[in-house]
């Protein structure tokens, strides 16, 4: 038979045996989030449409051409999210979080869905770990959102990651920035794709992060955002500066970086590998102190930055470090027929009650194929039971690794037992 359909190109498949690559990241990033005083947030996965036309930014390449946008049964235009920012942002002005002590702190996992053209390390749904911190201006906030995530990628153990930080300043100055960018992109005005000149009237700043051969080859003589930044924005620069120089936090300022996203004002930054090719960005993100307004909040600053988590794991595997180890079976209970099976069920129900991974038989296999089954599935301890184990409750618990043989007496310490067998293998 022929499989209806495979996977639509640009998505993964986690399968069960490699997810505890998955829990180790999920659960150092989560560690790393409390620790700074973060709670999770949960939002849906698919918003109306509006929603990242304002946040994210109608001249933006994820809203002009990578979203996954179609009309419900009721003609309403609603959009997979294409990033966590704007949806966090909604759902706290919504529950009226802003009115709670600030600044609010979240975290959240999340899907994130664009149709870019896929390659390794790009997909089009990826998972994204994001950080918001909302209602504080202070420079503080930057620098301890940036060793928040320098903290997940250190306890991670990711090596040779470097961090790139710009300040892109606020609407006072980007207006002289636009200016001087639009006076220099007009001079190849005939050679420039649709979208940019598009861009050039309406958000110039955008034309540095055209994809685009010909567009992108005009960036390096571009002016620089560095050199309009105004007193405000330059005194916050420094402080942020400063500050991650006093937490130690290394990092190079790149004035060429402008974030592919509208929202951001001030302070940006990238995380970056070179050991995954082209797509090495791990992390990006930084201010956005007009987002709550811009979409129907009060007035209220923000930052924050999300981690590509298919990105963090491959770097993980190209530099072979240390994924928590994998579970394993702790003991696999065979039996022979229907009662000694029975009894077996009784036993596995008792051990998970405890905590262990125990499993017996619920296949109805031979007494061969059942041992075949707990070598497969690597089961650290194997108990028969048969007719005997059932009438004496008494029975041998076999190490699988070297076939040592412990009895026990199958009473209410039984459990204890084994967990003391199962704390000496890993000791
Ligand atoms: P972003 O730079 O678009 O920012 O995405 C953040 C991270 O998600 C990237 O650094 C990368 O690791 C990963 N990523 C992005 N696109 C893909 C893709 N197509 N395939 C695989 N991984 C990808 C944001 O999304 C902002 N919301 C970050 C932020 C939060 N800024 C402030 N708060």
């Amino acid at each position: 038979m022929e499989l209806v359909t495979k996977r639509p190109r640009g998505t993964e498949d986690k399968l069960p045996k490699e997810i505890y690559k998955w829990h180790t990241v999920e659960k150092i990033a989560e560690n790393v989030a409390e620790s700074y005083g973060c709670k999770e947030i949960r939002t849906p996965t698919f918003e109306h449409t509006e929603l990242f036309l304002r946040g994210v930014g109608g001249t933006t390449d994820v809203v002009q051409k990578e979203m996954y946008t179609f009309n419900d049964k009721k003609g309403r235009s609603i959009t997979l999210k294409p990033e966590g920012t704007s949806g966090a942002v909604r759902a706290t002005i919504e529950n009226g979080l802003l009115n709670d002590a600030l600044p609010f702190k979240t975290y959240y996992f999340t899907r994130c869905f664009r149709y870019e053209a896929p390659q390794s390390g790009r997909l089009r749904e990826f998972n994204q770990v994001g950080i918001e911190y909302l209602g504080t201006a202070s420079a503080a906030a930057d620098a301890e959102i940036i060793a928040l995530a320098n903290d997940i990628i250190t306890n991670l153990g990711l090596k040779n990651i470097r961090l790139e930080l710009n300040s892109i300043g606020c609407p006072k100055c980007r207006e002289q920035y636009h200016k001087a960018l639009k006076e220099y992109y007009t001079r190849y005005k005939d050679e420039l794709c649709g979208t940019c000149l598009e861009r050039l009237e309406r958000n110039p700043m955008r034309l540095l992060d055209c994809k685009s051969e010909i567009c992108s080859s005009y960036k390096d003589g571009a002016p620089m955002i560095l050199d309009y930044l105004c007193d405000d924005c330059k005194a916050h620069f420094d402080s942020v500066k400063k500050r991650l120089d006093a937490l130690g936090v290394k990092y190079t300022v790149n004035p060429r970086i402008v974030r592919g996203l509208d929202y951001y004002t001030n302070t940006v930054f990238e995380f970056i590998s070179n050991d995954i090719g082209s797509q090495g960005t791990i992390c990006g993100g930084g201010r956005y102190n007009g987002l709550v307004e811009e979409i129907g909040g009060a007035a209220t600053p923000g930052l924050g930055f999300a981690m590509g988590l298919e990105r963090i794991i491959m770097v993980m595997e190209n530099q072979q470090l240390d994924f928590e180890p994998e579970k394993k079976c702790d003991l696999y209970i065979a039996s022979f027929d229907e009662e000694t099976n029975i009894y077996a069920m009784e036993l596995v129900k008792q051990l998970r009650e405890y905590g262990f991974w125990a499993e017996c038989d619920i296949s109805g296999r031979s007494f061969k194929a059942q041992m075949k089954y707990a070598n497969k599935i690597n089961a650290v301890y194997c108990m028969v039971i048969g007719e005997d184990e059932l009438k004496t409750k008494s029975a041998k618990l076999k190490r699988m690794s070297d076939g040592t043989e412990t009895p026990v007496t199958l009473d209410d310490k039984f459990a204890q037992k084994l967990n003391t067998l199962v704390m000496d293998i890993c000791l």
